[in-house]
């Protein structure tokens, strides 16, 4: 089995599981035309965010690493119109600016701001401006801070948030203790965080698709931090 074969039945499930998304594709049109990196969430992992804070019913979500606003938008569509809100961290100006426009085409743009500047001088402002908890909290941005990202998340959640963190199997490299790769070691410094963590149940799932071979991390919070 190829990834020839795990892209073609990505293809099949989208286009047997999920609606067409005009706003979507306009997303990708335009992260591609200004030259971002094709590194977003694929359709359906976009949905598994979606579902995820649905059915947690998500009113308030924190994401580190924008991009383009893909997953940010699947994230945000979640949430109620009249009291939810999202703030996402992106370290740069570019991608910021595709996704704020994107966010503002999608209708989004009222309950979602999007953070300019490094994740780690950002998460302590948010702290002290008292904005949180939050209930959900996705983790795709550098991998080399992973685990004090979670250390953040932890701080902004509750009883009952969920964390998800990307990218944690990197084409099985996670196995890789003596790898140098700095991404490797973060992800396996957080994954082995979040396994001691005593205040989180934690579980991760291999995926393949059109984005190769990854996968996600979850964790449900057990009690106020
Ligand atoms: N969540 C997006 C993909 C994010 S890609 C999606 O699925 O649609 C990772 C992003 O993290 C990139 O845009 C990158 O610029 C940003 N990033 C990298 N280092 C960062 C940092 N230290 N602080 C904030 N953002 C960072
Ligand atoms: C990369 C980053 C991601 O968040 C992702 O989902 C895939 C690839 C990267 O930096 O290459
Ligand atoms: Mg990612």
């Amino acid at each position: 089995m190829s990834e020839k074969t795990w892209s073609e039945v990505d293809r099949y499930l989208e286009t047997t599981l999920l609606a067409e998304d005009p706003v979507l594709k306009e997303v990708l049109k335009r992260s591609e035309e200004a030259g971002l990196p094709g590194i977003q969430v694929s359709p359906l992992q976009g949905q598994l965010l979606h579902l995820l804070a649905r059915s947690i019913k998500a009113e308030r979500v924190l994401e580190i690493g924008t991009l383009g606003g893909y997953s940010t938008i699947c994230l945000a569509r979640a949430l109620p119109k009249d009291r939810g809100h999202l703030i996402s961290l992106e370290i740069d100006p570019k991608h910021a600016e595709v996704a704020r426009t994107s966010l503002a085409r999608a209708g989004l743009g009222e309950y979602t701001e999007v953070w300019l500047g490094a994740a780690l001088e950002l998460l302590p402002r948010l702290m002290a401006e008292r904005w949180g908890p939050v209930d959900l909290t996705f983790i795709d941005a550098d991998k080399v801070n992973g685990a004090a990202y979670l250390d953040w998340a932890m701080r902004f959640s509750h009883k009952g948030s969920l964390i998800v963190i990307d990218n944690v199997v990197r084409e099985g490299k996670v196995l890789e203790g003596e790898n140098p790769d700095p991404a490797v070691l973060g992800t396996r410094e957080v994954l082995s965080r979040l396994g001691a963590e005593g205040r989180v149940e934690a579980t991760a799932l291999q995926t393949v698709g059109s984005k190769g071979y990854d996968g996600f991390a979850l964790a449900l919070v057990k009690e106020d931090p």
